[in-house]
């Protein structure tokens, strides 16, 4: 069976022969999986010649930066400058309510700030940096050059999605993709043998506009993001303790710019609504809200069973496997699942929702109606915006 150490030595193999040893490299984090481990591969490959940059546009999750920081600095070493353009993000944004428009924004605020950190960096360098690393997936690949005859199309004409990383224009640097050829669980196992925590490789998906995508509208509106921040962290947190975070896709909460009436205590209210959403999904391209009973992954394949959960190594993507072996894999190895051999049951009990909704009415001051997200993709989309 193929083995995620081997892979990762060719890859630190493949950059060694890339970089020249005098040249420098740089790489712009978003807090997700696939840039960390993209940058904890190139930082084990070329050491401190590796420079990062992690930009707080203001639109992070309940105390990220400082968490995602600590993941960076005292776990994985890595050499990472935070830069707080929360500002600047903001100011950009204001008055903004065109979900196209916000993203549009952001994209070009990010390309901004990330061409002043390479020239900074050229400054006290002296010389160029010569590549950019970019944590680029397999699906990615296929998504933005579908196969001929495949039926895809560009997702892009849909939505256009604003990852971290476009290139300054006059710097022409090369590219450095170290995960293309792999998917998202096989980066998850990289990602553990380069001794990326448990808990980060485990984190939910977080689109690149961040929270501009959760706050409907204008998202300098009054005091939003505090309030999307806090919701966000209570149900996040209790899903943590119900010890169901790991079999769910994605689970936030979205500001509403709509008040509603309530009474909390003795008093009428005139505050904001929120609404919890919980999907579950194998890609992202279609999801269920949480609800349904639904399949685990599992197959078996001549009498054996391969487990494809993120745990197991011994299967790897069919284009990996021909890249290794010179040859594509054993049949079936690799797939979507035959037959699922197991399933499990996922779903919020009633009463968690009504204890979670009591902790964000109780501690989150502006927000009297919790509702909860009750649609699939399609016809929604997961993110609100
Ligand atoms: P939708 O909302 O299109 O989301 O069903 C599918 C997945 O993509 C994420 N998403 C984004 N990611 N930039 C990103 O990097 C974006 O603009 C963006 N919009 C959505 C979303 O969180 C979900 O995982």
């Amino acid at each position: 069976g193929w083995k995620m150490e081997d892979v990762m030595d060719e890859e630190i193999e493949v950059i060694n022969n890339t970089v020249a040893p005098d040249d420098h490299v740089i790489c712009a984090l978003s807090g997700g999986v696939d840039s960390t481990v993209a940058a904890t591969l190139v930082h084990k490959a070329i050491g401190d010649r590796l420079h990062c940059v992690f930009v707080d546009n203001g639109l992070l999750r309940y105390k990220e930066r400082e968490r995602v920081m600590e993941t960076f600095d005292r776990d994985l070493h890595l050499p990472v400058t935070c830069v707080d353009a929360s500002e600047q993000f903001l100011s950009k944004l204001k008055g903004v309510v065109d979900p196209e428009m916000k993203r549009k924004i952001i994209g070009k605020e990010f390309i901004c700030i990330f061409d002043a950190f390479a020239h900074e960096l050229e400054q006290k360098l002296g010389k160029k940096p010569a590549f950019l690393v970019q944590g680029t997936l397999y699906p990615d690949v296929i998504e933005s050059c579908p196969p001929p005859g495949s039926g895809r199309t560009h997702s892009h004409t849909i939505k256009s999605h604003h990852n971290v990383g476009g290139l300054p224009k006059d710097m022409k640097l090369k590219l450095i993709e170290p995960l293309k050829l792999l998917f998202k669980d096989e980066v998850r196992q990289l990602g553990r043998i380069l001794k990326v925590p448990e808990p980060f490789l485990k984190r939910h998906p977080f689109p690149g506009p961040g929270l501009a995508v959760r706050v409907l509208g204008d998202v300098t509106e009054g005091n939003a993001l505090d309030i999307v921040r806090l919701v966000d962290e209570i149900f996040i947190q209790s899903i943590k303790d119900a010890g169901i975070y790991d079999s769910i896709w994605q689970a936030f909460a979205v500001f509403l710019p709509v008040k509603s009436v309530g009474v909390q205590g003795d008093q009428r209210t005139h505050s904001y609504v929120v609404t919890l959403r919980a999907v579950t999904s194998q890609d992202g391209m279609t999801a269920d809200w949480v609800e349904e009973e639904f399949g685990a992954w599992g197959e078996v394949v001549e009498g054996e069973i391969y487990n494809t959960a993120p745990d197991d190594s011994s299967v790897l993507s069919p284009t990996l496997a021909t890249l290794l072996n010179g040859s594509p894999p054993c049949p079936n190895q690799g797939e979507l699942p035959i037959s699922t051999s197991y399933s499990t049951v996922y779903c919020f009990e009633n009463s968690f929702l009504k204890e979670v909704s009591q902790k964000i009415c109780n501690n989150v001051r502006g927000v009297n109606r919790v509702t909860l997200d009750i649609t699939s993709k399609p016809p929604s989309t997961i993110e609100w915006e």
